[in-house]
């Protein structure tokens, strides 16, 4: 009997993990638009980060571009979506100067966090972002004040430094998938140096990346490798692979596809924890199962932290397009 001789494995699997509501929405809005305008679509940056989902809708028809002048001319007239990181206000003002139709898939939470950032500006206050740079989010969220109103704070280090022409008047935001606990680390330094730094009104980090980290924190302790589905552009994926070691995960690794894998520096284990970033789609994750299952008797184990709800309505526009599950 084959099952007897594979080494022992739990599989300690983490929920909530995978889709967000917001990676969920912003895919349904490519594929709603593919079906109601027809393709192309064309999408402004990867919808979420993720090969696996870009590459699928692109099967359907979706054509991704970095920037808006990639459309060609005789296309214009086809939906353009922008990704759910968000854009900067000159990305919409663009579109619309080209007469592009657009269809914007950024995360409700992400343009909460927006808001926030011009509401602290409308009160006069300088807004401080803590965030990653580079990321789109981040461009994004920067790029909804005027050049010079925000200033970017990435690590304690760079909280130390930080110098503002007006220490008693700034207002903080940050990126929407930043560790939890590294943050309130950066908050709470920027606290000491400016006693009046005010909060945004809703935190901004937002359910899911909370979520994922809290159930990965919970499940780590113990197991001798942690898997996270997830690109390495991925920012909220990567936490996940931090939070994993912080909490006492021996091992943890970034994943796209079980294919990646290893073996041979897996080693010996007993305990695997395995959870996935917010665009990482679950068909993934039962494929790193299946090919653990080929090498291992493994039992999994469900770690779950909480039961998420949450759903986000699509664009006015594509409401009476009838989603079809393929
Ligand atoms: Fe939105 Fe958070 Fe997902 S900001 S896209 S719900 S990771």
């Amino acid at each position: 009997n084959e099952t007897v001789s594979k080494p022992q494995l739990t599989i300690r699997l983490c929920g909530p993990r995978g889709f967000c509501a917001g990676v969920d929405r912003a895919i349904q809005i490519v594929v709603l638009a593919l079906k109601g305008y027809g393709a192309p679509v064309y999408v402004r940056h990867e919808i979420v980060h993720n090969r696996y989902v870009v590459e699928g809708l692109e099967a359907k028809g979706a054509v991704f571009v970095e920037e808006l002048d990639e459309i060609p001319e005789e296309h214009r007239k086809q939906p353009v979506v922008f990704s759910a990181h968000g854009v900067p206000k000159s990305v919409p003002a663009d579109a619309q100067s080209r007469n592009l139709f657009y269809l914007d898939a950024t995360c409700p939470l992400v343009s909460k966090v927006h808001k926030q950032a011009m509401r602290h500006q409308r009160l006069g206050r300088h807004v401080v972002l803590i965030g990653h740079a580079g990321h789109p989010e981040v461009i994004g969220t920067m790029g909804q004040l005027p050049e010079g109103s925000v200033s970017l704070i990435e690590t304690i280090e760079d909280a130390d430094r930080y110098v503002p022409a007006d220490p008693d008047n700034l207002g903080y935001v940050t990126q929407t998938t930043l560790s939890v606990d590294d943050t309130a680390g950066v908050i709470a330094r920027l606290r000491q140096r400016f006693p009046n730094l005010t909060a945004p009104s809703a935190d901004s980090i937002c359910y899911a990346t909370t979520n994922r980290q809290e159930a990965v924190k919970q499940a780590a302790p113990g197991c001798d490798l942690f898997l996270i589905v997830g690109a390495p552009n991925s920012s909220n994926s990567k936490r996940l692979v931090e939070v994993a070691l912080k909490a006492g995960a021996k091992q943890s690794i970034l994943v796209q596809r079980a294919a990646e894998i290893d073996w041979d520096t897996i080693g010996s284990i007993s305990t695997l924890g395995l959870s996935a970033g917010a665009s990482a789609p679950e068909v993934i994750v039962n494929e790193i199962i299946e090919a653990f299952r080929q090498r291992y008797g493994a039992t999994i184990e469900l770690a779950e932290f909480s039961i998420e709800n949450e759903h986000f309505l699509v664009n006015r526009e594509l409401r009476s397009i009838e989603l079809t599950h393929e």
